[in-house]
């Protein structure tokens, strides 16, 4: 059984993951409007997984006798200047998200919850990959600077980003 205050903090960080999908969602539209097709699709399926993370989180709410109480989501920005504006705006959200999963260890290790510290040690971990995904590609877009061939090339090679699976 879940305290009253990790079912709270759960069911904040599942808003938080649905927020993070609509934000990439957001970014999705943004690169579609601005026909980079290779974006795009980075930013969808990185929008499903957050929706992924979103859904691991309700599962373990239901499983453990908690109730999930969906919040409204926050209205996420829409405009960007450039590529590189908004992949440095994901990997600050990323590094954001991080803190909240840590806060969120840190809670379940303060109420001696074993089962939450086991279980949020996968986002624990999927964090340190997403922040090293994510940085991957601001670096790229820092080598490229205005170089649009350069663009062009990462936007076909992040065209290629399978769809999320989540264990
Ligand atoms: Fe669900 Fe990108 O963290």
């Amino acid at each position: 059984m879940l305290s009253d205050k990790m079912v709270k903090a759960l069911n904040e960080q599942i808003n938080a993951e649905m927020y993070s999908a609509y934000f990439y969602l957001s970014m999705n539209s943004y690169f579609e409007s601005n026909s980079l097709a290779g974006f795009s699709h980075w930013m969808r399926m990185q929008a499903q997984e957050e929706m992924l993370h979103a859904m691991k989180l309700y599962d373990y709410v239901n499983e453990r006798g908690g109730q999930v109480v969906l919040d409204a989501i926050a209205k996420p920005p829409a405009q960007w200047n450039s590529p590189g504006e908004v992949l440095d705006d994901v990997l600050a959200h990323e590094q954001k998200v991080t803190s909240l999963i840590n806060n969120l260890m840190n809670l379940a290790l303060d109420e001696r919850d074993h089962a939450s510290a086991g279980f949020l040690q996968w986002f624990v971990s999927e964090q340190v990959e997403e922040e090293d995904n994510v940085g991957a590609v601001v670096d790229k877009l820092k080598l490229i600077g205005s170089d649009t061939s350069g663009l062009f090339v990462l936007d076909q090679d992040l065209g290629k980003r399978l769809p999320p699976t989540v264990q």
